[in-house]
């Protein structure tokens, strides 16, 4: 029987289920819930402008606003204003020349989120291999691992201490309850939160033509309530967010997560991440093989989006699978990852020649973006 929601990493060399050790999330030592209100700042307006020098140390902007001097086109949130320095710009920067100040949030001391202390899309971790399997720690720290009321629920990526970006089929059931979910950053071995951080979800972004039988345009984000703290100590990094309309078709991308091995073994989530390369294909090689009788056959239109999805794999045991919903693939642009897709649905897993199919993120760039300003 077909299973729409089939999303998950099967990897050829399967790890132990590890289904009943529990994870975070689950059980009643599960996170507190983090207080306080919700967060000015990213995402909800313009930076500030930028105050006077600080004499010493970390400057404060004239409205209590704390910065950081990075380099310019280092600060990790894209909502920055990028002040570039020129001669007759010089008073509005208050960093020095080729650095621009990377804003937090107004009411925390220091630099909360750790903004500026990372680029997008740089591992955290010297990886050696991105042979199919174990990921390293570190390798993939824009990974979220989401859960819910009932325990673990999916992954996502982080695109800026305050957002994650996920699969609206992961979220969609909380969407008015958005503080039943949580995201961990930090995550590797899913029994391990020792280094790991949690937030709650203050609110939760359905793509307006989300459909949920189809699902087409699936695609979510969340608003945090407050900030993850970037971190080469914390692992957390977010992933950069490709620009508008970008296509990332013939390239070898990296999908990692903590879905099942094998379809419906129900082994999710599996204790220690995992990664998968696939190869993006053309959207006819993916209809083509989805219109096969055995497959869609005359469904395949209800259900591909040439717009909204890509496709990637198709090789035997490299796949994602069940529970991996939500899960980013990620393609190096000059050494850093960008977000290319979401996992969204197959048909069985890590079949030859059938396709995983993920929310095509380029896509939707322009809608991220709003949303983020917005929430
Ligand atoms: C929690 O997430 C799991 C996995 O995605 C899902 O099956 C379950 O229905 C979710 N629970 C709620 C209450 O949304």
């Amino acid at each position: 029987m077909f299973s729409k929601v089939c999303v998950f990493l099967v990897i050829a060399s399967a790890v132990n289920s590890v289904a009943g050790q529990g994870f975070p999330g689950s059980g009643s030592a599960g996170p507190p819930p983090t207080s306080g209100g919700g967060n000015p700042g990213i995402g909800t307006s313009g930076p500030p402008s930028g105050g006077g020098f600080g004499s010493a140390g970390r400057p404060t902007g004239s409205g209590g606003q704390n910065y950081v001097c990075v380099p310019i086109g280092t600060c990790s949130s894209f909502t920055i204003d990028v002040r570039i320095v020129t001669p007759g710009n010089q008073q509005q920067n208050p960093c020095p020349a080729g650095q621009e100040p990377c804003y937090t949030t107004g009411n925390n001391p220091g630099n909360p989120c750790g903004l500026g202390t990372t680029q997008c899309g740089t591992r955290l971790a010297s990886v050696t291999s991105n042979a199919d399997g174990f990921s390293q720690r570190g390798a993939f720290p824009w990974q979220a691992f989401i859960v819910n009321q009932t325990g673990y629920a999916g992954s996502g990526v982080l695109i800026d201490p305050y957002h994650v970006v996920t699969a609206a089929h992961k979220v969609v059931q909380n969407q008015n309850n958005p503080r039943n979910i949580g995201v961990y950053m930090g995550i590797w071995e899913s029994t391990d939160v020792s280094t790991a951080q949690y937030r709650v979800v203050s609110r939760v972004s359905i793509h307006p033509q989300y459909n949920s039988a189809s699902l087409r345009n699936d695609i979510a984000v969340l608003r945090l309530e407050n900030c993850f703290t970037l971190g080469q100590s914390n692992y957390i990094n977010t992933a950069c967010l490709p620009t508008q309309g970008q296509s990332f078709v013939g390239q070898n991308c990296l999908v990692s997560g903590w879905g099942e091995t094998s379809f419906r073994l129900n082994d999710a989530p599996t204790m220690r991440q995992k990664q998968v390369t696939v190869p993006i294909v053309p959207y006819a090689t993916c209809r083509a093989s989805y219109a096969q009788s055995n497959l869609l056959g005359n469904r395949v239109d209800f259900y591909l989006d040439s717009v909204g999805e890509i496709c990637a794999g198709g090789q035997s045991m490299r796949d994602a699978c069940t529970q991996d919903g939500g899960a980013p693939l990620v393609c190096p642009v000059n050494g850093r990852y960008t977000v290319a897709g979401l996992v969204i649905w197959g048909k069985g897993c890590g079949a030859p020649g059938v396709y995983g199919v993920y929310t095509n993120v380029p896509n939707y760039v322009n809608w991220i973006q709003n949303t983020v300003n917005t929430q």
